[in-house]
């Protein structure tokens, strides 16, 4: 294996420019603005920035409706402003990556334009059009309850237009070989720029054949072999991060069996079930989900996230699963959406019980896979029910107890800050929690300082371990020589476990890496943990001479042994 795969062991942080910060006053964030809080992301230790669409757009899905990819909208900043930043993250080591929002334009884009303007445009075959309305026209909808179909009549065009998402949102035709071409001249610009790759959106839609008579629709997974290829040719280490929320058996179509198709994809099957495992104290279903999940190219990664910009999806639980997760984080319709859904943010959906908070992250780094955060969730920041759809949970940064939270000096920022109740700006913000060594801004610090000590959870391979109480998650990795072991107490009562390691090298010493309570076995090999309501442990196995031990190699003879086979 190659040493330098960064993304297998990255803390990746989300932020949106437009709500981060605001460096000249007119109420929207701008990369000037974020630009002069590099500092405060790299003194939390984030190794990697994914940033949310910026290009040029309407703005109507919060910029995932893209009118010109080669250009930065305007209120954000310039060509110029982004090319700085860029340079100012790898000045710090940090990598960005960017979304990369090729399934659909905006209506407004000028190719769009020219497609309904004529039949002959040559751009007319970029999207998908049928003369008729299409039979399933109100079927397959993203946004059931708000998108009303999938196929809207363009009077223009005098044809009927399909659009996975909203209607403002004409699907591109994937599969046509010139709207690929461009995909990849896209993707070639914004390397060129210096960034490090994509969080590639809504890729099952963008492999999928598309058309009017398409009942089945099948999925192109070729498409993503070429996009690999291309960026690695272009970038040696740049990556793709799929946005890919698909069932378990098809996620070596999306890695490649030989991992040549996408490096990392969020891990939703993970998300949902650890989500009801919050709930319900049960782990029984996120056991299931993490082996599920367990077949990947070793090269490939995943993506480890708890809530990001869009509501929480549990369409994938049971409906008895999903019913538990509603009544204890959502049980309000204005929670809800979409009929799957729940749109808050993560802090008050735990009631902001700092234990509760504390756990969930303390899985999400140490579940496998590249933990992914989102902006304001290390302040645990919280929602404005009052905004509409996602909205909520899309509020600006806080950053002081100043007006607007710091995030602006306009008094009209783009969008409201929270400013009252428990979660508001004067009680929650960064510079007050930079000075409470207590607060979450400094757990999450010291959290994520332990994370990268412990590369075994990126690159090695995990086994569950038995502890006969369902409430509690026992997960071990094995790499090169180590072992660490982790436990968490999904109950709202205390529990102790007894556990065997499993682990050969276990001298019967099991290392606390975040407090001083260390655990020795006794006589029998066995370990006697007491873990408080919703507490967890980080250990290491064996003494602190772990990097001594260390081996260099997976396998200190792969070729031999590749070639004996
Ligand atoms: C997925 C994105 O996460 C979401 O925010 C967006 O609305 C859709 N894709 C459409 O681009
Ligand atoms: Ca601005």
């Amino acid at each position: 294996m190659i040493n330098d795969l960064w993304y297998k062991n990255a803390v990746i942080y989300c932020l949106a420019v437009g709500t981060f910060m605001d460096a000249n006053g007119d109420g929207i964030g701008d990369f000037a603005g974020l630009m002069r809080r590099l500092d405060y992301l790299q003194g939390l230790g984030v190794t990697a920035i994914w940033l949310m669409p910026f290009q040029a757009s309407p703005g109507r899905d919060d910029g995932y409706d893209i009118s010109d990819y080669y250009k930065v909208d305007p209120r954000y900043g310039t060509l110029g402003d982004f090319v700085e930043f860029a340079h100012a993250a790898k000045q710090r080591g940090i990598r960005v990556i960017i979304d990369l929002v090729v399934n659909h334009t905006s209506d407004q884009h000028p190719w769009v334009k020219q497609a309904r303007s004529s039949s002959d445009s040559r751009f007319r075959d970029w999207y998908v059009w049928s003369k008729k309305r299409p039979r399933d026209a109100n079927k397959g909808m993203v946004f059931p309850g708000v998108q009303k179909s999938t196929w809207t009549y363009d009077a223009v065009a005098r044809a009927w237009y399909f659009h996975r998402f909203y209607k403002f949102q004409p699907d591109l035709n994937t599969s046509n070989p010139q709207v690929q071409a461009e995909i990849l001249k896209i993707m070639g610009f914004w390397i060129q720029l210096g960034v490090s790759g994509f969080r590639m959106d809504a890729v099952p839609f963008v492999i999928s054949t598309k058309g009017p008579g398409i009942t089945k629709p099948v999925e192109q997974y070729d498409m993503l072999r070429t996009i690999r290829e291309f960026l690695q040719w272009r970038e040696g280490d740049a990556i793709i991060l799929a946005e890919a929320n698909v069932l378990p058996q098809t996620d070596l179509e999306y890695f490649g069996r030989a991992g040549d198709r996408m490096h990392m994809m969020f891990n939703f099957q993970v998300n949902q079930s650890l989500f009801y495992a919050l709930a319900a104290a049960d782990t029984g279903p996120l056991v299931k989900a993490l082996n599920a999940t367990r077949p990947r190219p070793k090269t490939a990664q995943w993506g480890t996230f708890l809530r990001n910009h869009d509501e929480l999806d549990l369409g994938r639980l049971s409906e008895a699963q999903r019913r538990a997760v509603f009544a204890a984080f959502g049980a309000k319709p204005s929670m809800q959406l979409y009929q799957r859904g729940i749109r808050r943010r993560l802090a008050p959906m735990l009631d902001g019980d700092r234990r509760r908070i504390e756990l969930a992250y303390s899985l999400m780094f140490t579940l496998p896979g590249t933990p992914v955060l989102r902006y304001g969730d290390e302040l645990g920041m919280g929602d404005d029910l009052s905004l509409k759809e996602r909205a909520c949970a899309r509020t600006p940064m806080q950053w002081s107890a100043e007006p607007h939270g710091g995030f602006t000096k306009s008094d009209h920022p783009i969008v409201p800050v929270i400013s009252t109740g428990a979660f508001a700006f004067g009680h929650v913000n960064a510079a007050q929690q930079r000075r409470d060594p207590n607060s979450m801004l400094n757990w999450t610090e010291r959290i994520i300082r332990m994370r990268k000590e412990v590369p075994e959870i990126g690159w090695g391979d995990f086994a569950i371990v038995r502890t006969r109480d369902e409430a509690v998650l026992a997960i071990r990795y094995d790499w090169r020589n180590n072992s660490v072991l982790f436990l968490h107490n999904l109950a709202a009562t205390p529990r102790e476990i007894v556990f065997r390691t499993g682990v050969n090298h276990d001298d019967g010493l099991l290392v606390n890496l975040l407090s001083e309570d260390h655990s020795r076995a006794g006589p029998s090999g066995d370990h006697r943990v007491l873990l408080e309501a919703f507490g967890y442990r980080w250990f290491r196995v064996g003494g602190l001479d772990y990097l001594l031990r260390r081996s260099e190699l997976d396998n200190p003879h792969p070729f031999t042994k590749a070639s004996r086979k």
